[in-house]
């Protein structure tokens, strides 16, 4: 099949995605020796003139490693949209679909709707609230970006237990990203993250784990964006059955609540007593090879290599693409592609 990857150069970007090219590389040579003659080829497009090349080309399959293109003086091209107008298939879920993975407060009033819990939590710019009395959660608190990623504007600071810290972190976050600031109540618990791809028919590979951030000085364990660059978090099995139940019915539920497709990644933290809280979506999830949470969970939870993963990640959007292919045939040439059909992957 004729598979083409598609990202942006990755400085342009507060949202990353797969992550830089050594990640679209890794995606790359996984589906070139995964045996079934793909020919695959990799691009960093800035324009939409470098998308209309790519549909000039007529691939079978786009994988998405970005969700969208950023061009400067317009507005941002999602190449869900972009694909799907020129009707081409795509991996990953609709554009649609991956706004509750850019806006976590998108996200959480969608999921907190359907019965899903996650922290309480308001929005808010500087200067809107006066005095402590006048915040309308109590502290502690934890202040982040409403759309960044990879820990972007998150450090020991985003955790705040008076009001003079909190107008300082406000003042900084809203500084940097220059839009309302995401203002959650502080979850103490254990921290955890869930890979769940769903397979060309229908089924969940859920893959659980406990992610341990670095201790700070203050004693925080907090994924900020250095322990993320720093790759200092550890990522563990979960040994108890039952808060492995727990976290994997919330990553599922929230999975289907949202109606994403392919895969996606579901962020859950505890509180001090153990309840499970929906923090965030990763619909492209970093795929960095030896490091990405995304490949690394699989990995723990049921030894898979990258190479698998990928091949799972992409076996729903292989068997659409296949279908799609099949459906634009003359009619008698059509059986013999059935036939082929089941070993394509
Ligand atoms: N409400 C919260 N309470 C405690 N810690 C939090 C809370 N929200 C986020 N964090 C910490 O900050 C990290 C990053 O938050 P997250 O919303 O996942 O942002 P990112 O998109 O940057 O990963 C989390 O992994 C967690 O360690
Ligand atoms: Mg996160």
């Amino acid at each position: 099949m004729h598979i083409e990857i598609i990202t942006t150069p990755n400085e342009m970007l507060k949202e990353s995605g797969f992550g830089s090219s050594k990640a679209c590389n890794s995606v790359l040579a996984a589906l070139r020796k995964d045996g079934q003659g793909h020919s695959v080829r990799l691009n960093t497009c800035s324009s939409k003139d470098d998308l209309d090349d790519i549909i000039k080309r007529n691939p079978e399959l786009v994988i998405l490693a970005v969700k969208y293109i950023p061009v400067k003086h317009e507005d941002d091209i999602w190449l869900s949209d972009y694909f799907s107008q020129h009707n081409i298939d795509f991996a990953g879920s609709s554009r649609d679909v991956l706004e509750f993975d850019s806006n976590k407060v998108l996200a959480k009033t969608h999921l907190s709707n359907k019965g899903i819990k996650t922290a309480k939590y308001f929005v808010a710019i500087p200067g809107q609230y006066t005095n402590e009395n006048e915040l309308p959660i109590s502290f502690p608190l934890f202040l982040k970006p409403l759309d960044a990623a990879n820990g972007n504007g998150i450090d020991d600071l985003s955790f705040v237990t008076n009001f003079t810290d909190y107008e300082s972190k406000m003042a900084s976050l809203y500084e940097s990203f220059n839009q309302p600031i995401l203002i959650e109540e502080y979850l103490d618990g254990r921290e955890y993250t869930v890979a769940v791809i769903k397979t060309h028919d229908e089924k969940l590979i859920v893959s659980a784990v406990e992610v341990i951030p670095p201790t700070s000085t203050n004693g925080l364990q907090i994924l900020g964006s250095q322990a993320k660059i720093d790759d200092s978090e550890k990522l563990i099995k979960i040994e108890n059955t039952d808060i492995e139940r727990r976290v994997t019915t919330l990553a599922i539920d929230a999975f289907n609540d949202m109606g994403a497709r392919d895969f996606g990644r579901i962020d859950i933290k505890t509180d001090i007593s153990g309840e499970c809280f929906f923090m965030e979506a990763n619909l492209v999830p970093g795929m960095t090879y030896g490091s990405s949470y995304f490949p690394e969970a699989c990995g723990i939870a049921h030894e898979f290599t990258y190479d698998k993963v990928i091949r799972l990640m992409l076996d729903g959007v292989l068997t659409r693409a296949s279908l799609n292919q099949l459906s634009n045939m003359p009619l008698d040439s059509g059986k013999n592609f059935t036939a082929s059909l089941s070993t394509t992957h």
